[in-house]
């Protein structure tokens, strides 16, 4: 066994280079934070009720593994003798490291002892298929007002690994004016990535610095994920004035209020930078909060999925809509996502249509399989032809002009499985209809 996963890490150490290097988000993470729906309001038994219903709904089957505690968790103030930091004594009345274990332990009474072989870990510990996540900030207080990490990066590391904590959000609120360079940035999350290190317990590394200074450049080496813009709203397309940059380089005020399809755009020019343990994170899922329709929602996964930005749930998982739970346990999206090739979707091409646009995107995943998809941001239904040129201008000639068996990953086939086949194509897929902000999305295969 040993001997197998040093074989393993080998083989892989010496054909890609990674991110950050503590052996975790290998693929895009996939969990559910407390705050797109529960905001500070946030307790011991709301946090158990959800990790729960993740296992009864079979969302953790599907990957959905971190439990995440997002801002408001902590006590007025750090202990005054250590200066370690304390948990708020009403919402978690046991402390956290009472909530981390039972969230662990939860993963183990469901049974899901399993063997995974993920690139170079051979475990076979019966690993709890649930994880634990908390939420610090690079700055002297979180956006929420209480007490910040800046300063504190080691014995706040050392504490979160002391309860069992396998996944640190880190933000950037009242960061002191320590960023405007990415050197500036790089010191201050570098400090706590080295601290997480330092604990020797593996802990996912997630930054949530909003894009700041190029994240995409400096940090892939210290974070396993970081943010690419300011806060997401649970909206498809306004334009909101808090999150005023039409892209997200060189923007100099990530703000907040970030539509949705806004947050597409600013994502489309930096899928190159993303690798197995460094991703771009598009910011947390808002599916199920209600600010979207169905096809927004549709167009919402389909897009962080192809991106391959990690999936955090932040809807009221105890109480979902059957609409909700069809999209966010889409097999055949969430493969994408978590595809070994760990490549990207590109945008192909983008064209103004009155009140929007439409875009075609494509990416390759393993085993000679690929995907396109064409998303409608204007307010009327479109009817396009999509050129195979287009689809495969990275594959070049010959994949242009062989023919495709093609299935529509958001229609069913006869079994009941996300991915209908719609038959052979070659050349081009002509006059598909796609409504107002629908994403249509289609895997091809090679077809002999
Ligand atoms: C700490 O960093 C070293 C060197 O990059 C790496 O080999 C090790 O796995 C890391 N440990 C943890 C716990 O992240
Ligand atoms: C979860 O999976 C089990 C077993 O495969 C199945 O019986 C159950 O209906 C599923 N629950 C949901 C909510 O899909």
């Amino acid at each position: 066994m040993l001997l197998l996963s040093a074989l393993l890490t080998f083989i892989l150490h010496a054909s890609k280079v990674r991110g950050l290097d503590n052996g975790l988000a290998i693929t895009p993470q996939m969990g559910w934070n407390t705050y797109n729906h529960f905001g500070c309001d946030i307790s011991e038994t709301s946090i158990l009720n959800t990790a729960k219903a993740m296992v009864a709904n079979n969302l953790t089957k599907l990957g959905y593994e971190y439990v995440l505690i997002d801002d408001c968790w902590q006590a007025p103030a750090r202990d005054p003798n250590t200066g370690a930091p304390v948990a708020n004594s009403d919402k978690f009345p046991r402390g956290i490291k009472a909530l981390a274990d039972d969230v662990h332990a939860l993963g183990m009474k469901v049974g899901q002892l399993h063997v995974t072989i993920s690139f170079g870990w051979l475990t076979s510990r019966g690993d709890p298929s649930q994880k634990f996540g908390i939420y610090s900030n690079a700055g002297k207080l979180t956006c929420g007002s209480r007490f910040g990490s800046l300063g504190h990066e080691e014995i706040d590391a050392k504490t979160y690994a002391e309860w069992g904590v396998d996944y640190l959000k880190y933000d950037n609120c009242y960061n002191e004016g320590q960023a405007g360079t990415p050197k500036l940035s790089f010191d201050r999350f570098a400090a706590m990535s080295y601290a997480l290190n330092a604990t020797g317990r593996p802990i996912l590394y997630s930054v949530c610095n909003w894009g700041e200074d190029g994240p995409w450049n400096f940090a892939p080496t210290i974070a396993n994920s970081w943010r690419i813009s300011g806060d997401i709203m649970d909206n498809f397309g306004r334009f909101d004035e808090r999150c005023p940059c039409t892209s997200a380089l060189d923007c100099k005020l990530p703000g907040f209020n970030c539509a949705m399809a806004r947050i597409i755009d600013f994502a489309a020019p930096l899928g190159q930078k993303a690798r197995q343990g460094a991703w771009n994170d598009l910011d947390m899922l808002e599916i199920g909060n209600g600010g979207m329709t169905y096809d927004e929602y549709v167009s919402h996964f389909t897009f962080w999925s192809i991106l391959k930005s990690p999936l955090i749930l932040g809807n009221d998982i105890t109480n979902m809509s059957p609409e909700t739970l069809e999209i966010i346990t889409n097999k055949a999206i969430i493969d994408i996502n978590q595809d070994p090739a760990a490549s990207p979707a590109t945008r192909r091409w983008k064209r103004s249509v009155p009140g929007g646009d439409l875009s075609l995107w494509s990416g390759s995943l393993v085993n000679y399989r690929f995907i396109f998809a064409l998303l409608n941001t204007s307010p009327k239904s479109q009817t396009v032809d999509i050129d195979f040129t287009d689809v495969f201008v990275d594959q070049g000639t010959v994949y242009q002009h062989q023919p495709y068996a093609l299935s529509d990953l958001w229609q069913k086939d006869a079994s009941g499985n996300w991915g209908k086949p719609l038959g052979t194509f070659q050349g081009s897929l002509s006059k598909v209809v796609i409504g107002s902000h629908q994403t249509k999305i289609w895997m091809a295969v090679p077809a002999p």
